[in-house]
């Protein structure tokens, strides 16, 4: 009979990136301890209040989580704003959940992975970087600022860039928000 053409896993061979569950066209693919509905919980969570104050940080958990940490422990200042999210490899981060995440009003989404050449899944990062370019045209299809979103590569030791990142990121929010209420004041004066 006809057969359809289907991916299956071979989980000796697995290395649990989650690459794959972010490019399957049909959804079909789920990791086990990290499925959309989990991740997608989180940033919900992450942006359940004022999400137009936030800055949310989907970081893997090899290096930029640990950038994050090594910040944290070494006293560094970094933006009470930020929420983050952790994911095992950037590879996992779909586009629908930056979509999803501008759509409830998030004001900025910073992805952070490992350096090209060392992510622990090979090449999660590098899927991620060619997800980049789809993912700036969704917000210009959708009018979001090219600014409120960036991807940048930290290391576990590099708490000084994530924190110098970080705060960047919620400085220029800030900017976003204060221009917002000037129009909104203009606006009232002229009606
Ligand atoms: Fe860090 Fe892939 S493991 S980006």
């Amino acid at each position: 009979g006809k057969q359809k053409k289907r991916s299956t896993l071979t989980s000796a061979l697995c290395k649990g990136c989650g690459t794959c569950a972010a490019e399957c066209p049909t959804v079909a693919i789920e990791m086990k301890h990290f499925t959309d509905a989990q991740i997608q919980a989180q940033i919900d969570a992450a942006l359940k209040e004022d999400p137009e104050n936030k800055v949310l940080g989907i970081l893997c958990n090899w290096c930029s989580y640990g950038g994050a940490d090594t910040a944290g422990t070494a006293r560094m200042q970094y933006p009470t704003n930020l929420r983050i999210v952790r994911v095992m490899c950037t590879g996992r981060v779909d586009k629908k959940f930056i979509e999803r995440a501008f759509d409830l009003g998030a004001g900025m989404i910073l992805i952070a992975g490992c350096h090209q050449g060392d992510c622990h899944y090979i090449s999660g990062n590098h899927h991620m970087a060619k997800r980049e370019k789809l993912i700036r045209r969704m917000l210009d299809k959708k009018g979001v600022n090219q600014d409120r979103f960036r991807l940048e590569w930290i290391s576990a030791s590099e708490g000084v860039k994530f924190q110098m990142v970080a705060t960047e990121m919620a400085e220029k929010l800030d900017k976003f928000n204060a221009t917002k209420v000037e129009v909104a004041e203009v606006s009232e004066t002229t009606n």
